[in-house]
């Protein structure tokens, strides 16, 4: 009998989860008690009420228990899901449209804009991870939390909570390349190493025999092009011999394409979502709802809780599944320290997750993965010490600003406008 407890309850994501729960019960997952946390009292109450009328329409005994006190909702917890968001789309909305100002890409997750939210988050989750370990000393935090592999680094360097770095983007696309070479190949073993949005699909395995320049090519041909990020992730691969995260890897690999595309969008990411998690709380707000609200499938992270739910069962069953998140490296890529955070394929068991021996970075991207770990690293030093020449220093580091004409008056105008003090 097992309590999962959610953080930042109040976010468009939580009816995912309680969707999971319910339908994992025949599979092993015995939850029992589900514990609801978040600083906005308004949308943890819609959740909370949702939540409750999902189970109650199921039939399912799970007693949901409501708190805004972190220290209540996961005490006692197995697994605490975090997916809180510091200083909510506004914040994120700044983080998009700064950049840009400078010709670099606004993104919530990566370059400037993913730095800031670090910037921001790191502390709150310390504290977060800190109140776990002290109500909750066998729970395992499972991280959606974004930047989530910089999240994850610094709340594995910096506490003792047992943290897993989850992630949607590389499961689904394994899922999407197993099917698709399913019938040329059969059953396929997809590894993938790197960093969180910065990962790539570096070796694909069929009976034994590595197939991967095979596969790539084979992809290309008869993937449909109705994906379009897959389209343009598999292009960059037939060049670098690996197949770069969708959307995110653009970000690198198609820079100038995706700088300009931007500029030319109407609204910002931050924007739309907005508007999506309006329309998932007034979906979820109406009693008659009492399954996954229809907006959600709007928004990047749909389907994230089977990453969630594959964690969780290989966890608790003691399992040693292969699923690929963020952990600390300890010596799997040999060519990043032992004590940063990788995003590579682990095997997760009832003692956590253990990163599977990669050996070197392919040269096509070694470089790149070191440089955006290096600001990584940097960044979490800046958030925990409030230095403004280690902000400037990781903000400098990152391959798509790399120029201090840029870094100096982009960096004080951000903070600025987060209204950050750092010195
Ligand atoms: C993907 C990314 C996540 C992101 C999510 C939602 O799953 O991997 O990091 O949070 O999409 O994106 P959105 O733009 O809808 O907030």
């Amino acid at each position: 009998e097992l309590k999962v407890c959610v953080v930042g309850a109040g976010g468009s994501y939580t009816p995912e989860i309680v969707e999971g729960l319910i339908t994992h019960r025949s599979q092993g997952l015995n939850v029992r008690v589900l514990g609801l946390c978040d600083t906005n009292r308004d949308r943890l109450e819609v959740m909370a009420g949702l939540a409750r009328r999902m189970i109650d329409s199921a039939g399912a005994d799970i007693e949901v228990q409501v708190s805004q006190e972190l220290g209540e909702a996961a005490r006692d917890a197995d697994f605490v899901v975090t997916q809180i968001r510091v200083g909510g789309m506004q914040a994120r909305r700044i983080d998009e449209v700064i950049p840009a100002k400078y010709g670099i890409i606004g993104q919530e997750t990566t370059g400037p804009g993913g730095m800031f939210k670090a910037l921001r988050t790191i502390p709150v989750m310390l504290d977060v991870a800190r109140v776990v370990t002290e109500v909750a000393p066998r729970a395992f935090i499972l991280n959606y939390t974004n930047p989530s592999g910089v999240v994850t680094e610094a709340v594995l360097t910096l506490t003792r909570a047992r943290l897993l770095g989850l992630c949607s983007s590389i499961p689904l696309m394994q899922v999407q390349l197993r099917k698709l070479l399913q019938p040329r190949f059969g059953d396929v073993r997809i590894h993938s190493v790197g960093l969180n949005h910065l990962g790539f699909i570096f070796r694909i395995v069929a009976k034994e025999a590595d197939v991967t320049s095979a596969a790539i090519s084979w992809a290309r041909r008869n993937h449909g092009g109705e994906d379009s990020l897959l389209t343009s992730a598999l292009e960059v691969a037939e060049t670098i011999g690996a197949i770069p995260v969708p959307k995110y890897g653009d970000l690198y690999f198609h820079r100038r394409r995706e700088v300009k595309l931007a500029a030319e969008a109407s609204r910002t990411r931050a924007d739309v979502v907005m508007d999506i998690e309006a329309a998932v709380l007034k979906e979820a707000a109406d009693p008659h709802t009492v399954g996954k609200p229809a907006a959600l499938l709007r928004r990047g992270g749909d389907g994230y809780s089977s990453v969630t739910f594959s964690t969780m069962l290989s966890i608790v069953s003691n399992r040693g599944d292969d699923i690929v998140m963020s952990a600390m490296n300890r010596g799997a890529v040999s060519d990043l320290p032992d004590n940063v955070v990788v995003e590579t394929n682990c095997r997760v068991d009832a003692l956590g997750a253990n990163p599977i021996p990669v050996g070197s970075l392919p040269l096509a991207i070694r470089g790149l993965v070191q440089a955006v770990k290096t600001h990584e690293t940097l960044t979490v030093q800046a958030a925990v010490t409030k230095r403004r020449d280690l902000a400037l220093q990781a903000l400098l580091a990152h391959p798509l600003v790399s120029d201090i004409d840029v870094a100096v008056p982009l960096l004080d105008e951000m903070l600025q406008a987060h209204g950050l003090e750092y010195h």
